[in-house]
Formats: C-alpha cells, sequence, structure tokens
C-alpha cells in the first residue's frame, strides 16, 4: 500500500521540506520602517497560494500582499466586493504554508474585505484578528477619513496596518469606475489629507492606487513614518506593489497602463519575479512617462 507520510516526497509541485533552513532574516516592522528610512525601495507582490507565495519569497519578494484582488484572478468575480472573510482567511492561510516551507522571510498582508471593517472598529478588530491568526503579519484596509480611527484602534491593539488610498477597488461603484483619483485641486488636497492622519493613527504602509505622479511624489514626502507602496502611482513612491496575474501576463484582457509585463522575457516565474525585485529597487520600474499619470 502507498504511504500517506507527509515525509514521502509529494508529486505535484516541487516545495521543498516544511525544515529548510532561511537562508535571509524574515522581514519585520523595523526592518519595514528601516528601509523606508534608508530610502531602499520595498518590493510587494499580491499572491494567493502557497507555490506563488514561496516562489515570490524565495525571489526575493520582500512583502506579500493576499489581496481582495483574487476575487477577480481566482473567483472569477467582477470586482472585490464580493470577497469574504472567510475566503482571506483560506488564502491567507494557504500563502503562509507556502512562505514557511521556503525561505519564511516575507512580510504577509491579509486584506480585509469588503463588509469586514465598515460597522465599527470593534468588527474591525474582530476581522484583523481573523487574519491574523491565519498568518498574516499585518491588514491592509481601503480609505481614509473614517477610517483613521480604525487604524489607531488596530494599530493600539498590535496588528500592524497598511492603508489604500486613491482608486480604492471596494468603493469603485461609487467611484465610478477604475479611474485615477486625485486629478483636481480639492481631490489632491484630500488625499493629502487622508494620508496625513492615516500615518498619524499608525498606519507603517499606505498603498496609494492610481494617483498622479506628481501628488504620490508629494505624500511620499510627507510621511516620514509611513512607506507609500504606489501602484499607477509614478516611481517615486517608497515602494511598489502589482498583482500577480498582471506581471505575469496571465489574462486574457489588455493589461492597465500601470502593469509591466516580466515574464515577457523571464523564462521562468521565479526569473520574472527577480527581475521586478530589481526593477523596483533600481528604480528602473515604473516609468512615468509610460506607467503613470
Ligand atoms: O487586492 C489587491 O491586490 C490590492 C492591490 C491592487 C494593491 O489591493
Amino acid at each position: 500500500m502507498t504511504s500517506t507520510s507527509p515525509n514521502n516526497a509529494s508529486p505535484y509541485g516541487t516545495l521543498p521540506p516544511a525544515s529548510s533552513p532561511a537562508t535571509r532574516k524574515p522581514v519585520s516592522l523595523p526592518r519595514l520602517h528601516e528601509m523606508h528610512a534608508r530610502g531602499e525601495k520595498i518590493t510587494m507582490l499580491t499572491a494567493y497560494d502557497a507555490t506563488f507565495a514561496a516562489v515570490a519569497d524565495a525571489a526575493g519578494v520582500e512583502t506579500i500582499l493576499v489581496g481582495d484582488s483574487l476575487g477577480m484572478v481566482c473567483q472569477g468575480l467582477s470586482s472585490t466586493v464580493g470577497v469574504t472573510l472567510e475566503t482571506m482567511r483560506y488564502h491567507v492561510e494557504s500563502v503562509k504554508r507556502g512562505v514557511l516551507r521556503v525561505q519564511g522571510t516575507a512580510w504577509i498582508i491579509g486584506d480585509l474585505p469588503y463588509g469586514s471593517y465598515h460597522e465599527s472598529k470593534e468588527q474591525a478588530f474582530r476581522s484583523a484578528a481573523v487574519l491574523m491568526q491565519a498568518g498574516a503579519h499585518m491588514v491592509k484596509l481601503e480609505g481614509g477619513g473614517w477610517t483613521t480611527e480604525t487604524v489607531r484602534f488596530l494599530v493600539e491593539r498590535g496588528i500592524p496596518v497598511c492603508g489604500h488610498l486613491g482608486l480604492t477597488p471596494q468603493t469603485v461603484h461609487a467611484l465610478g469606475g477604475y479611474r485615477v483619483q486625485g486629478k483636481t485641486e480639492a481631490s489632491a488636497a484630500q488625499l493629502m489629507r487622508d494620508s496625513l492622519a492615516l500615518q498619524d493613527a499608525g498606519a507603517t504602509l499606505l498603498v496609494l492606487e492610481m494617483v498622479p505622479a506628481a501628488l504620490s511624489a508629494e505624500v511620499t514626502r510627507a510621511l516620514p513614518q509611513c512607506a507609500t507602496i504606489g501602484i499607477g502611482a509614478g516611481v517615486d513612491t517608497a515602494g511598489q506593489v502589482l498583482v500577480l496575474h498582471d506581471m505575469l501576463g496571465v489574462n486574457l484582457g489588455k493589461n492597465a497602463k500601470f502593469v509591466r509585463n516580466f515574464m515577457a522575457d523571464a523564462g521562468s516565474v521565479r526569473g520574472a519575479m527577480e527581475t521586478y525585485v530589481r526593477a523596483v529597487k533600481d528604480g528602473s520600474f515604473p516609468v512615468n512617462a509610460e506607467h503613470a499619470w
């Protein structure tokens, strides 16, 4: 009879045994602050399962976002609005297992899905606890203004937080589509106020999505304690994030302007991720004239 012992090598995938020693130091909150203070770009990529998370970790991606973009790329939904907390918990657990199987280095960010933090600070804490217990090191939530007190509440209770401003996909219907945000003087000033408030509330990272490059550069300069992570926000943010499937060219539609297909010249997924990490670190991706507004 075939043994089902977990010590036997699985024929599916080639992740090493769980006991493989880490060769790099795990990313921590102080390390993220220190990288930001030194001006070293922070790399972030989404991942939703163990294998891609393990490869991203091995490729040197410092922060893995288990984004609710999984609603689109894994579940086939038309927006992130339908993603549930239980689904996010499942994917965070999978990513955590993958990261632990290889380097165990990457910082894992769990996206709080729509409706899981909107009612009250207490609801947000309960939802964040689910993702932290599933293996996240940090949670991400969208929006400014009303989220400030929620962020403060979570940070005071030991939960590191990443904010998300600009194009916030969970409110795509209210925004009227996937459009560049902060183009008017008033909306740019509001985005700056919201960013400062999130920093003051203790957010460590802040995703800026589809924001004019000049504005995100200004916001980045105004936030010494909170590292901006751009996606369609120009080259001057403290770090960059892309959705995994987009940067690997795994889609049937047209990529957004801010995406580069790193797989095109890479030859392997790991190679594509390593090129991405290098390009973010040396500032050659993104290029404002090509990928920003
Ligand atoms: O869910 C996600 O993948 C995100 C990124 C687009 C930043 O929020």
